[in-house]
């Protein structure tokens, strides 16, 4: 039988289950299409596009456009994966009907299945009223990108006791306020793990150890597409960067010498018509 999108319910029942489940980000038709056909369950659509698509410094920049341009073909070339909808910075710290607003958007223009937003207790009343709007959340805590300047930057997050402690605060609000599913970036592993245990929705871990239920990466770093820099909890399958390189040099290099186009790559015509012609 072939790939069926997997449900909140199936997610639900692969925590349960202890079956773990994988994420990747994609952004396009063309990469869509490859991960529907490989098992992994889920597509995010990350305001990470930011930059791997976009070249910005940051995700803070990213619009609502952007976002709804990107999700569109994902959805269409992922007709079989789940797939997740970034709320990028601004679309969703003004207002409950903001928000509300904005994540229609995301599921009526973009298509996807649900919404990503990042924030615990702080953003639960929003994760409450949207989810009592009818729209699917899934959350983000820990290292939330969007306001890593609140954070002290780029770093793990739950060091301490009183920083572990309002982690798992954040885990318990964005649950009890009725999110399906909770990414936690870039957390000690035991933490990461203690949350996963005490929640009864599944966890995704980037940068938080392997005990939560499943797993997210971006994918212009598992296939080596983005060099600019490389977190630590980032593992490369591939070297796509260095072997797009490589084809771009031998394209240039047959060019120059004449081996391309050969005959297979060009069209013949009738030497009648060409004498025509002369
Ligand atoms: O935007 C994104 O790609 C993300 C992942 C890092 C989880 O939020």
């Amino acid at each position: 039988m072939g790939k069926q999108k997997v449900s909140i319910q199936v997610l639900r029942e692969m925590k349960d289950r202890g079956q773990k489940f994988t994420m990747i980000t994609a952004y396009d038709y063309t990469t869509a299409v490859l991960v529907d056909q490989s098992p992994i369950e889920l597509i995010l659509v990350g305001d990470s596009l930011g930059m791997t698509m976009l070249g910005y410094e940051a995700t803070v920049p990213v619009t609502m456009e952007e976002m709804i341009h990107h999700i569109r073909p994902v959805v269409r070339g992922a007709r079989n994966t789940f797939v997740v909808g970034d709320l990028p910075f601004g679309s969703y710290n003004e207002s409950i009907s903001q928000a509300i607003h904005n994540g229609n958007r995301i599921m009526k223009e973009g298509g996807a299945d649900c919404v990503k937003l990042e924030g615990g207790v702080n953003v639960a009343p929003t994760v409450k009223a949207m989810v009592d709007g009818g729209i699917p959340v899934m959350g983000h805590i820990g290292l939330t990108p969007q306001t890593a300047s609140l954070l002290g930057g780029f770093r793990v997050q739950g060091k301490d006791a009183d920083s572990a402690r309002r982690l798992l605060e954040d885990a318990l609000a964005i649950e009890a306020a009725g999110a399906f599913c909770v990414v936690m970036e870039c957390v000690p592993t035991p933490l990461a793990r203690l949350i996963t245990e005490r929640l009864s929705i599944p966890t995704i871990g980037i940068g938080a150890g392997p005990h939560c239920d499943g797993q997210v990466l971006v994918f212009h770093d598992l296939v080596g597409l983005f060099k600019r820099f490389k977190p630590k909890f980032v593992k490369q399958y591939a070297d796509l960067g260095t072997e797009v390189s490589g084809a771009l040099e031998r394209f240039v290099r047959e060019v120059a010498d004449g081996t391309f186009p050969g005959p297979e790559h060009s069209f013949g015509m009738s030497g009648e018509i060409l004498k025509d012609l002369e």
